[in-house]
C-alpha cells in the first residue's frame, strides 16, 4: 500500500478541537474530523494512524470514543487496516482538495437557471398591500381540521397506496360542480386535473408542450410568476401589450408569429385588471385554432367579481379544445394549500397525466381528500359569499381613499375583479418620480406597495403602486392612504425625478 507518497509516520489528532458543549456526540466529531480530512486531501490514502489508547489519551476522551469513530469509518469505507493491525485512511480518490466554488454555490448553472434568478422582483407579501394576499382570520379552521382529521382517521387503503394523476376522483367532481354553479363553466369531472396551484399547473403545461427556445405570448404588464414557471421550461418569452380590451393579439402576430403557447389573463388582467372583450377573445381563439397554438387561460380570483355581471370564461368560446382552463384555491382559501386545478379537453389530459405520473406523481393526496369534503359539505361556499361581502368593502374603501387622497396624483384602474387594483400615476405624478422611487420612500416609512413597473419584461410603457386590498380593513384605508400622500407630498418636493426604469431582458 505504501508508494512512497505517503508519510510512514503515523498520524496523531492533537491539534483536532473538540467541542464538549456541543449535541454532536464525540464519536461522531471525530469521524467528521477525519473524513473532511481525507475528502480535502490532508489525509492521502495509507496514512496510518496512531493507536486508539494514544489517541483518546490526547483527546481527553474514552477509547470506546475512538473506537467508535473507527467502525462507523470502517463502515464507510474510509479507512482500513494495515497487515500490521494498524488503522489507514483507504484508497479513497478524494475530490480537489479545493473547493470548485469558494462560496459553496452549485458549479454549473444552466442558462435556464440563471434567467429564472434573473426575474427579479420586489415582493411585498404578505404585508396588507400585498396583491392576491387573502385574510385567513374568518377561514373555518375548525371544519378544515375536522376533515383533515377525518381523511386520516379512515383513509381507504386505496387512497393511502394509489392515488391518480389527475386527482382524487371526489375532488375532481367537487370542482366540477363548482366551476358550474360559481363560474358558469360547463365541465365533466375527467376534464378536470388537481394541480399544486396555477405555478404548479403552470410548470407542467409549459414542460409538457413546450421545447426549449420556444415563443410564447405573455401579457405586457403581466404575472411574472407565470414567467417563472416558462422560463424553467426553457421559453422564449414575447410580451404583447395589453389595452383597454386586454392582449393586443394583432401586435402579439407580428412579434412572434410562430408562438407555440399564449398564455393570458382574460377575466381580470394581471395587473391592470381589464377584462378581455368578447370581439378579442373571438380574435384570439380563432388566431390561436388556425395556427395550432395552446392557449392558457389564468382565471385567478373571478370568484370575486365586485360589479357588473360575470363574463363568460375563454374556455367556454373554445370549440376546439385548446384553451386549457387554470383555477386556484390559493385566494378564496389560503395559497399554502398549494391546491388548484386545470379544465382541458380529455385527449390533453390523458397525455399530460401519463406525463404528470413519471414526474411528480400528483398533489399530495390527503389535502384532497379533506377539500372535497370541505366542498361537499359546502363551507367553501359559505366561505366565499362571506368573504366577497368583506372584499366589496375593502375595495371600496381603498378606493374612495386614493380618490380623496391622492386625486391629482393616482388613478384607479379597472378593478371589477379579484384582491388588488393598480393606481395609475397621472402624468403630474409621473413628472415628479418613478413608481420605484415612490415605493423606496413608501418602504422608509414602513409601507410596502409594489411598482407596476416591474411587471414588464421590455421597457415600462405605464408606472403606478399594485396595491392588494385583501388584508387591509376597511378602518385603515383612509389613515394609510393619508400617510402615502403624505410621504409622496413632501419626497416630491426635494427627490430630483428620473426617466422610468429602462430595463430590458
Ligand atoms: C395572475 C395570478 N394567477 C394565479 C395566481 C395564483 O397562483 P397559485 O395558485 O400558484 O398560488 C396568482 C397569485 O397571486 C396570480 O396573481
Amino acid at each position: 500500500m505504501d508508494n512512497g507518497r505517503h508519510p510512514s509516520k503515523r498520524v496523531s489528532l492533537a491539534g483536532m478541537h473538540i467541542d464538549r458543549t456541543s449535541a454532536v456526540p464525540l464519536h461522531l466529531q471525530i469521524a467528521k474530523h477525519i473524513r473532511d480530512g481525507i475528502l480535502s486531501g490532508a489525509f492521502p490514502s495509507g496514512t496510518q494512524f496512531l493507536g486508539s489508547r494514544e489517541i483518546a489519551r490526547e483527546l481527553g476522551c474514552s477509547r470506546t470514543v475512538v473506537l467508535t469513530a473507527w467502525d462507523l469509518l470502517y463502515a464507510e469505507g474510509y479507512l482500513a487496516s494495515t497487515p500490521r493491525g494498524s488503522v489507514m485512511v483507504a484508497a479513497v480518490t478524494a475530490p480537489h482538495a479545493e473547493p470548485a466554488s469558494p462560496a459553496g454555490k452549485p458549479a454549473h448553472m444552466s442558462e435556464r437557471w440563471r434567467a429564472l434568478l434573473g426575474l427579479d422582483y420586489e415582493t411585498n407579501w404578505p404585508s396588507v398591500f400585498a396583491p392576491g394576499a387573502p385574510d385567513i382570520s374568518t377561514f373555518p379552521f375548525k371544519d378544515w381540521s375536522r376533515l383533515l382529521r377525518q381523511a386520516w382517521q379512515n383513509p381507504r387503503e386505496q387512497e393511502c397506496l394509489d392515488l391518480p394523476p389527475e386527482g382524487h376522483p371526489r375532488l375532481r367532481s367537487e370542482i366540477a360542480n363548482f366551476l358550474g354553479s360559481v363560474r358558469g363553466l360547463v365541465c365533466s369531472p375527467d376534464e378536470v386535473v388537481v394541480t399544486s396551484g396555477t405555478s404548479g399547473a403552470l410548470d407542467f403545461c409549459s414542460r409538457m408542450i413546450l421545447d426549449p427556445g420556444d415563443e410564447v405570448w405573455v401579457e405586457e404588464p403581466g404575472f411574472i410568476e407565470a414567467r417563472w414557471a416558462l422560463t424553467a421550461a426553457g421559453a422564449r418569452l414575447v410580451p404583447v401589450p395589453v389595452d383597454d380590451k386586454g392582449l393586443v393579439v394583432s401586435e402579439g402576430i407580428r412579434r412572434a408569429p410562430r408562438a407555440r403557447l399564449i398564455v393570458v389573463t382574460p377575466s381580470h388582467q394581471y395587473p391592470l385588471g381589464v377584462s378581455m372583450g368578447l370581439e378579442r377573445r373571438l380574435e384570439l381563439l380563432d388566431y390561436a385554432n388556425k395556427n395550432d397554438i395552446w392557449l392558457i387561460e389564468d382565471d385567478y380570483n373571478s370568484e370575486f367579481r365586485h360589479q357588473d355581471s360575470m363574463i363568460a370564461s375563454l374556455r367556454s368560446l373554445d370549440r376546439d379544445g385548446r384553451v386549457i382552463y387554470f383555477g386556484t384555491f390559493s385566494k378564496i382559501m389560503m395559497p399554502n394549500l398549494r391546491l388548484g386545478y386545470l379544465v382541458a379537453n380529455r385527449h390533453f389530459i390523458e397525455g399530460f397525466a401519463k406525463g404528470r405520473a413519471r414526474i411528480d406523481v400528483h398533489t399530495s393526496g390527503i389535502g384532497q381528500l379533506a377539500l372535497a369534503e370541505f366542498m361537499r359539505e359546502g363551507h367553501l361556499l359559505r366561505h366565499l359569499r362571506a368573504m366577497r361581502r368583506v372584499y366589496a368593502a375593502r375595495r371600496k374603501a381603498l378606493i374612495d381613499a386614493i380618490q380623496t387622497q391622492m386625486p391629482g396624483d393616482l388613478t384607479v384602474s379597472s378593478a371589477v375583479t379579484g384582491l388588488h387594483l393598480v393606481a395609475l400615476f397621472t402624468e403630474a405624478m409621473q413628472a415628479r418620480m418613478t413608481d420605484r422611487e415612490a415605493v423606496a420612500i413608501l418602504k422608509q416609512a414602513g409601507i410596502q406597495v409594489q411598482p407596476l413597473s416591474q411587471n414588464f419584461l421590455a421597457r415600462p410603457t405605464r408606472q403606478g403602486l399594485v396595491f392588494g386590498y385583501g388584508r387591509l380593513r376597511v378602518e385603515d384605508a383612509a389613515p394609510l392612504l393619508a400617510r402615502i400622500a403624505a410621504c409622496i407630498g413632501s419626497a416630491s418636493h426635494s427627490a430630483p425625478s428620473e426617466p422610468p426604469d429602462a430595463r430590458s431582458y
